[in-house]
């Protein structure tokens, strides 16, 4: 579909450039017009010239035929744009008709998310919560804008911890071990291993022995691993299809991927001498990286006993992402605290020359989820709280919810529209913040049907597609609506903006821009249904005019949920 505000823009950026190349419009939702420029206010300053006088000349040059009925200058300098009726009709039945894609902006990226990434025989927490949701997310509407994906599960699966693991696997009888991950009692399986590894001087020493083994790559040392590591991938798998999440098995790229990767990656990082000893651990230090004391921070590759850690994999991901996979960008959804890990590595394949110029690779870092007390989500218990507890609990309380509004839904679809609420609303709620941002998980809040939540945007699609259903009229073929009034127009605009929105969900590569954006459009809808009669409107004509305003608005959001990894059920 078009995109408006970038159409708006450029013709714009046109006039302002015949004044001044550099100049910005600086456009602006508006009060009193559909958009306004305010750029002319900063350029005439720079020109040393009068604002409104600078405005007056950029509209002789603004062409904005056949999209604008009116562009006046207005107060100090601003440019009010009025768009035509007749183009928004037209564009709109252009979106019915050709569906609400979005082009890129430029040509189509190659782009690795490595998200989710949880550790095996660990249980899942919160914090996999956000990164599964936001990464899930971005993958979604990045192959929406018609960019290329590829999804990177980094889960962790290799370390030292993996020689009690299997130990303890061991002890307890391979069979009985599978049982336990499967069903997810991944802490205490982890937590009885630490137990033995902490008392037990004999099972330290085998799991010692073992950590050898497993990296001298010995045959039923891997086998055993291989078992740990496909209940776990079960599991997690069980937990990304209740949570509604498109990463598969073949998404997952572990750290073992990149085991074969890591002497010839400390040999080449010698070669091009960045390594540096340190109390025998191999590190490169990259400028600017201090600590407190203003000591040079190492980021270390290879430790003292010959061992890889956390950065070693992550050079390696990076110089395959880069080398083999030919990404142009790599995102990385990951915890606001490994910033400066991230921050390290990212230097570090800079010098190495891995990462150049033409590849970016970003860091999106999440705040935390902080329970009523302000402090990191726990259970009563102080534990940290399992995420298919959390996911159940919602599903429950998304059917009380439900129950407690009148519906005639069968028992059936009623169990999968609570599915649909209670997972959609634990995802909206994490979505609809900033990602930066701390925020706090509010049973009632996410679950109000009321308010920027996950519910509330069902409930506003699900009421449009029941216009449809209890007046059994049809979903109206693609026309050019009249837009009488100005809720009609305020709305035909709200819909044109998914573009924009998508845009700037990509570019903050935060999914809130688009879920305000959702919450404005189904806002705005309120306004419209309330003030425009839909079934009765005064004619045949109109009535098809608000139709096909009504379903171009549930299109919209269905879209955008649906871009959001949230389910829209036609009834609630
Ligand atoms: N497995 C790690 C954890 O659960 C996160 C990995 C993040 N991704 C990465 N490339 N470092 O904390």
């Amino acid at each position: 579909m078009i995109d408006l505000r970038r159409l708006l823009e450029s013709r714009l950026f046109t006039a302002f450039a015949a004044l001044d190349p550099d100049a910005d419009p600086v456009l602006r939702p508006s009060d009193r017009a559909d958009f306004q420029a305010n750029g002319a206010l900063a350029l005439a300053k720079r020109l040393g010239r009068k604002p409104r006088e600078v405005a007056e000349e950029v509209c002789s040059h603004l062409d904005l035929e056949g999209i604008c009925s009116l562009v006046e200058v207005s107060g100090p300098g601003f440019i009010n744009l009025f768009l035509d009726p007749q183009f928004l009709a037209a564009e709109l039945a252009r979106a019915a008709t050709e569906g609400l894609g979005v082009p890129p902006e430029g040509s189509p990226l190659r782009v690795v998310v490595d998200y989710s990434h949880p550790n095996v025989a660990k249980e899942m927490h919160v914090g996999h919560l956000r990164t599964t949701i936001i990464g899930d997310a971005l993958c979604r509407i990045l192959t929406y804008c018609g960019h290329e994906v590829i999804r990177e599960n980094h889960i962790g699966d290799w370390g030292t911890p993996f020689g009690m693991l299997i130990e303890h696997l061991l002890d307890i009888g391979e069979s009985e071990a599978a049982q336990e991950l499967s069903v997810g009692d991944l802490t205490s399986f982890y937590r009885q291993a630490r137990i033995s590894f902490d008392a037990d001087e004999e099972f330290k020493e085998r799991s010692r022995r073992r950590v050898v083994l497993l990296q001298s790559g010995d045959e039923e040392t891997l086998r055993l691993w291989r078992v740990l590591v496909a209940e776990s991938v079960g599991y997690f798998n069980e937990v990304y299809r209740k949570l509604g999440v498109t990463l598969t098995d073949s998404d997952i790229v572990g750290e073992s991927f990149y085991n074969a990767d890591l002497p010839p990656l400390v040999e080449e990082l010698r070669q091009k001498r960045l390594l540096v000893e340190s109390d025998g651990a191999l590190c490169v230090f990259p400028p600017g990286f201090v600590a407190r004391d203003e000591a040079p921070l190492p980021l270390i590759v290879q430790k003292s006993d010959g061992g890889f850690g956390y950065a070693a994999t992550d050079l390696a991901a990076i110089r395959d992402r880069v080398g083999r996979l030919k990404a142009d960008l790599i995102l990385y959804v990951v915890g606001a605290p490994q910033e400066q890990h991230l921050a390290m590595c990212f230097a570090v394949a800079k010098m190495a020359g891995w990462l150049d110029d033409g590849v970016i690779a970003d860091h999106v870092a999440f705040g935390s989820v902080l329970g009523a007390d302000h402090k990191m989500l726990k259970t009563r218990a102080g534990e940290s709280i399992k995420l298919v507890s959390l996911l159940d609990e919602a599903i429950l309380r998304a059917q009380a919810a439900l129950a407690e509004r009148s519906s005639d839904l069968g028992e059936q679809e009623r169990a999968a529209v609570a599915r649909a609420i209670g997972i959609g609303a634990v995802k909206y709620a994490d979505l609809s913040t900033e990602r930066t941002r701390d925020y706090v998980f509010d049973w009632d809040r996410m679950l109000a049907f009321e308010g920027n939540t996950g519910p509330y945007l069902q409930y506003a699609h699900a009421r449009i597609c029941s216009i449809f259903r209890r007046s059994g009229a049809a979903r109206p073929a693609a026309r050019e609506a009249r837009l009488d009034t100005p809720q009609e127009r305020e709305l035909a605009v709200a819909l044109l903006g998914l573009p924009e929105a998508i845009r700037a969900t990509v570019r903050d590569r935060s999914p809130n821009r688009l879920c305000a954006y959702l919450f404005e459009v189904a806002t705005i809808f309120t306004t419209f249904y309330e003030q425009c009669p839909v079934l009765r409107a005064e004619s045949e004509e109109r009535r098809e005019d608000r139709l096909l305003l009504c379903s171009l608005t549930a299109a919209v959001l269905a879209t955008g949920l649906g871009l959001l990894g949230i389910e829209a059920p036609e009834r609630m």
